[in-house]
Parts: structure tokens; sequence; C-alpha cells
């Protein structure tokens, strides 16, 4: 007697379609793991299929090497899509191909990326191609980045590796509630331009549990970000984590709200920084920021606060002072090593003094011969706790 009735199977269809989530692997689509052939087409495909489904769908990319040229993950789209990269991404090397990035994802809400997956920009041949550190201004044109992460919100990126990027690894702009956890980013020390992430015009990030060392800064932080978290990151070699620079374009917002802790920085040129311009018009605050239990082991600059900032160190010296306002910041229990001797240097801006500036429980020795040392100049009344060496702010 039994039988299946038209509306029963009307209900486990829709049922079906309601609740399954739609599952893509790449090599369904025509992707080839052997690192040569062109997979781009596939997984282009995957993805706006992905991006059209209904209800949540994922994408596998399995072991091997996928040859993969620019690519654009663009949304919006109809559920949140999870992409799961277990191979390696090989970007192509040939540099007229990027317009102007390698893996853009762009209007998403909703995306998980989760490794142990990797993308390998290539970057080697275009390291020898970039002038920037020769020529600051004119000719510094930009290289393709690995990762754009651009208006992607509530997105969770973890557990997958971005190496030798032709230029920064990742990029998160006009974004929100992005977390990116247990991920790693490599590239040769002295490779030019490779910083770890950049995050600029975007709210609620957090970069947890990761190890980035690179040849520029670990992270960098551009104007009008807001409630950003970096935690457990082990930073070196690179550049340390910055602030800036800023205050050198006129259109620059406020940057609001940032917290690193638990961090190491091991044999970097930088520790902690935060760097603005002289010159520049624009009264921009810089405010709320927390530096907390940190690990120095041999950096050359361990606490930076540089407000004449000047990477070609050919400044003239009758430039305004910075215009970008610093006030609340805290250095909280930072101890470990300095290769220069001047551990602490604060060099705030003589029109606008940084303020609310707080030392607490600093421990910081020169590795070479004397005593490390504390530059403190134009910042208002700083307030120095605890153990504090060197100490000459006090
Ligand atoms: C779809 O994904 C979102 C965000 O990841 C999640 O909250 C939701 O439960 C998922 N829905 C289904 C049906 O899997
Ligand atoms: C992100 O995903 C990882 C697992 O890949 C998980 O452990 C973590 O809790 C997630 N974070 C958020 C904020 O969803
Ligand atoms: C960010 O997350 C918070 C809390 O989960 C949520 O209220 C807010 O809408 C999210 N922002 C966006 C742009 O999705
Ligand atoms: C800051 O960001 C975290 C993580 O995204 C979020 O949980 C928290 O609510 C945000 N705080 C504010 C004041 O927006
Ligand atoms: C500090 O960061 C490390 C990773 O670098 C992590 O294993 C550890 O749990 C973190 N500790 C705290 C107290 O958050």
């Amino acid at each position: 007697m039994a039988s299946i009735l038209p509306l029963d199977c009307f209900i486990f269809f829709f049922f079906f379609l309601a609740t399954s989530s739609i599952a893509i692997n790449i090599r369904d689509y025509g992707a080839v793991p052997d690192g040569s052939k062109d997979s781009t087409k596939a997984l282009q495909k995957a993805w706006n299929n992905a991006c059209a489904a209904e209800s949540n769908a994922s994408i596998e990319i399995p072991l091997g090497r996928y040859l993969i040229g620019p690519i654009m993950f663009r949304g919006p789209c109809k559920s949140p899509v999870t992409i799961h990269l277990i191979g390696t991404l090989i970007a192509k090397k040939n540099l007229a191909l990027y317009k102007p990035n390698w893996i853009e994802f762009q209007y998403i809400n909703g995306l998980i990326l989760f490794g142990p997956g990797k993308v390998d920009g290539q970057g080697a041949d275009a390291w020898t191609k970039n002038k920037c550190r020769q020529n600051h201004k004119s000719l510094c044109r930009p290289f393709p980045m690995n990762m754009v992460f651009s208006f992607v919100s509530n997105a969770n990126i973890s557990r997958i590796s971005s190496i030798n990027s032709k230029y920064f690894h990742m990029l998160v702009f006009g974004s929100n509630n992005i977390t990116f956890d247990s991920i790693t980013i490599s590239a040769p020390g002295d490779s030019p331009n490779t910083d770890g992430i950049h995050i600029a015009v975007s709210e609620n990030i957090i970069v947890q549990n990761s190890v980035i060392g690179t040849g520029d800064d670990c992270v960098s932080v551009g104007d009008k970000t807001h409630n950003l978290t970096i935690s457990g990151v082990r930073c070196g070699p690179g550049h340390g984590i910055s602030v800036g620079s800023l205050g050198r374009n006129r259109n620059e917002e406020d940057v609001v709200g940032l917290t690193i802790r638990n961090c190491s920085f091991i044999d970097t040129q930088n520790g902690v920084r935060i760097k603005t311009w002289q010159n520049g018009l624009n009264k921009l605050h810089v405010r709320d920021l927390v530096f907390e239990d940190i690990m120095m082991e041999d950096v050359e600059n361990p606490i930076v606060i540089d407000q004449k900032y000047c990477p070609s160190r050919t400044c003239p010296d009758n430039l305004r002072p910075s215009s970008v306002k610093i006030r609340n910041v805290k250095f909280n229990n930072i101890v470990g090593t300095s290769t220069s001797q001047t551990a602490i240097n604060l060099v705030c801006s003589a029109s606008n003094p940084c303020e609310g500036v707080e030392l607490n429980h600093i421990d910081l020795e020169f590795n070479g011969v004397g005593e490390a040392k504390a530059t403190c100049i134009n910042v208002k009344a700083p307030k120095v706790i605890g153990l504090v060496k060197p100490d000459n702010c006090a």
C-alpha cells in the first residue's frame, strides 16, 4: 500500500532544497591539479554557481597545485559561501595580466575561507622590478596583491597560508566583521613591500593566532580603521605592526580603537609603531590604542611614535609639524631586547603634542654596550606606572 504521493514528493523535495547546501568540487569543473594547466575558468565558474545558490554553498579546492590567473570573487551572493582550500593556488608571473590584483573578494556578506591550503604569489620576479625603495613617489607603481577583501562583511578566514606575494599579501578595505584566525603569511625579509595585512576603512576586524614574516610591515593600519584587535601574532622578519603612515592625504579619516595584545616580535626592524607625515593639512585623530603583553626579541626599534616620518631621509627641516593628533595610547607590559640603544622613541608633533600616553611595566634591554634609552618629545604629561625601563620619559 505504501506509495509516495506527489504531495509527499513535493514536500520532500522542498525540504531538501531548503536545508541542504550545495557542495562544489573544482575538479568537477575542469580544474587540473598539475600546477601548469590554467584552472582560472573552473574556479571562476565554481564561484559564480556557489554565489548564485539559494542556500549556503561550499567550494572545495582539493589537494594539488592549481595555476590561477587574476580572479574576482564578486557578490552580492544569495547566501553565505564557504571555500575549503586544501590545495595550493599558484599565481601567474606575467605582471601585464593583473588589473591590478590577484585574488579579490568583493561585495560579499558571509564568507568562510579555511585551510590548510595556500596561495602562492610567485613574487620573486616582481620583487626585482619593484623600484619603490629607490624612488618613493613617482615610479612606485603597485604590483598585484595576493588577496584583497573589499566591501566584505561577516567573514572568517582561517588556517590558510599566503606566501611570496608580489606586493602586499592581503588588503582589507571597506569591510566589517572579519576574523583572520591561525593564518600564516610569509615572504623573505628582503622582499620589497610584501606587507602581511593592510587594513583600512574597515571596522570590527580581528587578526589572531597567526604567524606573519615578510619584507615589510606584518600588519599595517590605514585611515578610518575602527575597532581592530590583533592578538597572538608572531611577527618577524618584517617591519613590525604599524599604524600609518597617516596625515599626508587630505581625505583621510580618524583611526579609533586598536588593541594589539599577546604578540611577539622577533628580529624585526620595529615593534609597535605609529607614523605620521609632516606638512599635512588634515586634522586627523589617532586615538584609543592599547599595546599590551608584548615580547620583543632583538627588535631594532621596539616602541615608536614617529610624527616626523620621512622614509627617504631627505625631508627639509622647515616642514610644518604633523597635523595628526595622537591621544590615549597605552603601552602596557612590553618586555625584551632592543638592538638599538633608543628602545623607546616617542617623537610627537610640536603643534599637536601626544596626549594620554601611558607607559606601564616596560622592561627593554639594549643588546649592545650601554644602557637602553628613551626619547620623549612633545609628549604631554606622560603617565609612567610601575617599572619602566628605560625611564627617560618619567
Ligand atoms: C548558512 O551560513 C550562515 C553563516 O555562516 C549560518 O549562520 C547558517 O546557519 C547557514 N545555514 C544553513 C542552512 O546551513
Ligand atoms: C573561524 O573559524 C575557525 C575554524 O576554522 C573557528 O575556530 C573560529 O571560531 C571561527 N571564528 C569566528 C569568529 O567565527
Ligand atoms: C557585524 O556584527 C555585528 C554583531 O554580530 C552585527 O550586529 C552587525 O550587523 C554586523 N555588521 C555587518 C555590516 O554585517
Ligand atoms: C569590536 O569588534 C569585536 C569583534 O569584531 C566585536 O565583538 C565588538 O562588539 C566590537 N566593539 C565595538 C564597540 O563595536
Ligand atoms: C597568546 O598567543 C599565543 C599564540 O601566539 C597563544 O597560543 C596563547 O594562547 C595566547 N595567550 C593568551 C593569554 O591569549
